[in-house]
């Protein structure tokens, strides 16, 4: 999705540019390589391993020298970052990189066997292999409907329960075997377990959690007039920033705990607009050439040229 990405926030030389999910920095190679020579580029990820690629590759770009900064940190945490409206683009490229799935170790795909870890930064207290042998039988079954949308989740999870009695739980082929003993592929394209770890991963980095705190953090780095991009992967996450642009960029106000009646609605300038109204999505093309991006949808909100002192919906 890069030209879709740089379509959005249409970098020029000067501008300040900040990314929440360096990654591998193809996005940010590509933002710096348009602001230079006087832009500045601010990005962080999670994960050290991924951020201490990101700063070669971003200080291979000629001329790039000064013109960056990086740390590793939460997006969470943006805003004690990066100063307050000082960014002309924010982009959240959300979830795992191709990378951290290929790298057996992580332990994010149930195609290499590793350990059953899927934390995203070694910060995080919890791993998957945690969750799966300390967590009630019931709990699972929620995540799994949950986070996963998985029909199947009190079948895995009581799977799981008499499978952990007699072993623990330590390597994701163990668990993808467990899961496919318990639903098999019948004539299913995806794994049996595709569900059950997309859940248990977004559990143990608490994506949904810090997704919120994100989204307003990059918000609040946007000066007026600049651009928010996010990129998601599956219908949770896209449903949460469908919902925070779409009451960013609402025209009005609801008394606290009210629902959205038009009677009760009070008409205030709001804090953005709209770029998309519908998702932006991935090109046939683009699809054919890399089958994992299949389910991204790109939304992006524009932040309105008022002043920086007055409140956002949100801040009300
Ligand atoms: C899809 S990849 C980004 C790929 C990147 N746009 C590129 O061009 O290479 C997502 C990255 O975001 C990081 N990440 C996910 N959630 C994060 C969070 N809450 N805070 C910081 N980094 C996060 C992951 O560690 C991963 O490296």
């Amino acid at each position: 999705m890069l030209p879709e990405v740089l379509n959005a926030l249409q970098p020029r030389p000067g501008q300040v540019f900040l990314d929440g999910t360096l990654g591998g920095a193809g996005h940010s190679c590509a933002l710096l390589e348009r602001i230079l020579p006087d832009g500045f580029l601010w990005g962080c990820d999670q994960d050290g391993d991924a951020l201490k690629a990101a700063a070669e590759r971003l200080g291979a770009v000629p001329g790039s020298a000064g013109r960056w900064a990086t740390k590793e940190m939460n997006f969470a945490g943006l805003a004690t970052w990066v100063p307050a409206g000082s960014c002309d683009g924010v982009l959240l490229d959300l979830g795992v990189s191709s990378h951290q799935l290929d790298t057996p170790e992580r332990g994010f795909s149930f195609q290499h066997d590793g350990p059953l870890d899927m934390r995203m930064s070694h910060r995080t207290p919890m791993t998957a292999a945690d969750v799966v042998n300390g967590w009630a039988a019931g709990e699972l079954a929620r995540v799994f409907w949950e986070l996963g949308d998985e029909p199947e989740g009190r079948r895995i999870a009581r799977a799981i329960e008499r499978e952990r009695a007699v072993r623990r739980f330590e390597t994701t082929q163990q668990l993808a075997d467990a899961v496919a003993k318990v639903c098999p592929r019948g004539g299913r394209k995806s794994h049996p377990a595709t569900r059950v770890f997309q859940a248990l991963r977004l559990v143990v980095n608490d994506e949904m959690g810090v997704l919120d705190q994100g989204l307003l953090g990059a918000f609040q780095c946007l000066r007026p007039g600049g651009r928010l991009a996010v990129l998601t992967f599956h219908s949770l996450e896209d449903r949460k920033v469908k919902a925070f642009m779409r009451e960013t960029a609402r025209e009005y106000l609801l008394p606290p705990g009210q629902p959205d009646d038009p009677l009760l609605r009070i008409p205030c300038t709001p804090a953005a607009t709209l770029v998309t109204r519908r998702s932006v999505q991935p090109s046939d093309a683009e699809i054919a050439a890399n089958p994992r991006c299949r389910s991204a949808q790109l939304r992006v909100l524009e932040r309105r040229p008022q002043p920086l002192t007055s409140p956002t919906p949100h801040a009300r």
